[in-house]
């Protein structure tokens, strides 16, 4: 007998009936870039669509973030180069970009889910994600750092912390930081399988964070790895994450799979700067249709496992979805 799949798809009420996966605005967490400077909302050249945002003009976005139904966002700082040094001081100064911004984001919205990106590469002089000594970046005194980033926005109000260096130790670290002071409360999403990527290209330019020297294989991942990536997710999960994530999101499905059957916590994804970029250029030249290439591209980073995704798509996407643009 030849099975007949044609016929649950010959409509699409019957084909929305059997769809196996939905995307819904609640996927989504929308990434936002914070500039110092006043009155401030410009476009980010290599990230079409997105914004370098002054404290006092957030607002504006968080509003456009709820009124899309997005639940989360990301908060990147970006400090000013004079202000950077070995440490990245501003990454834990509690009079921060990051850190204003939180304050000020809870002055206008107490419902969005704020999440902070625990790094020191757009922080530090030298762009590296941790201290550096001779060339090399020191696991353990990297972690000192990154508890103090943590915590400084964890006091700020931020609702749950994503750490982004790739340091041996640094949830648990964090995990201890954040208990010792009360915070046993605020969960830890880890960058868990981070891979060393070209696809972080046009973030770099927009965080002003590439390295000044070298690069990042010493610390993020090798993408000819996946049993390493279950690896550190394993560990991450021993050490406390209460969620963790895949990075970058497109090339990187199998492991998004793989840690989806293994373990039994959510899964974020990030679909990089790179993977929007390249979407808005090919849309831009005519050459793709960007809403139904983009959608597309959610969609299987849910199919492959996601429970959430991190886009620059995010606000757009959720109008999609919601036929408010079209
Ligand atoms: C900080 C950080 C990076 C990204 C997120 N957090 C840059 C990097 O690791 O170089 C990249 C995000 C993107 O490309 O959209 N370490």
């Amino acid at each position: 007998m030849v099975r007949k799949h044609r016929r649950l798809r010959a409509r699409k009420e019957i084909r929305d009936m059997v769809s196996e996966t939905v995307l819904t605005p609640s996927d989504f967490i929308y990434p936002i870039f914070v500039v110092e400077g006043e009155n401030i909302k410009n476009e980010i050249s290599s990230l079409p669509g997105n914004y370098h945002f002054s404290i006092d003009r957030l607002p504006e976005i968080i509003k456009e973030v709820e009124e899309a139904k997005v639940k989360g966002i990301m908060l990147f700082g970006i400090p000013k180069d004079e202000d950077k040094d070995e440490t990245g001081f501003p990454a834990y100064d509690n009079k921060g970009i990051v850190q204003r911004a939180i304050r000020k984001i809870k002055e206008v919205n107490q419902n969005i889910w704020v999440i902070t990106d625990v790094c020191m590469c757009e922080y530090t002089n030298h762009g590296h994600c941790g201290i550096v000594h001779d060339g090399h970046v020191h696991n353990g005194e990297t972690l000192d750092y990154l508890c103090k980033i943590a915590l400084s926005h964890v006091e700020a109000g931020a609702d749950m912390v994503a750490p982004s260096d790739m340091m041996d130790g640094r949830v648990a670290s964090i995990r201890e930081a954040l208990d010792s002071k009360g915070y046993d409360n605020i969960p830890i999403m880890a960058y868990s399988a981070k891979y060393c990527s070209a696809f972080y290209g046009p973030f770099r330019e927009a965080a002003n964070s590439a390295p000044q020297f070298g690069d990042r294989k010493s610390y993020q991942m090798d993408p000819a790895n996946s049993k390493e990536a279950m690896s550190e997710i394993e560990a991450d999960i021993n050490e406390g994450a209460d969620i963790i994530m895949v990075k970058p999101a497109l090339s990187y499905l199998d492991i998004i799979r793989k840690a989806s059957d293994k373990f039994d916590i959510p899964v974020a994804a990030y679909s990089v700067s790179g993977e929007y970029s390249m979407v808005k250029a090919a849309a831009s030249l005519g050459y793709i249709n960007e809403k139904l290439i983009a959608l597309e591209m959610l969609l299987s980073i849910k199919r492959a496992g996601a429970n959430m995704i991190i886009t620059y798509y995010a606000i757009e996407a959720a109008k999609w979805l919601r036929g408010i643009i079209l």
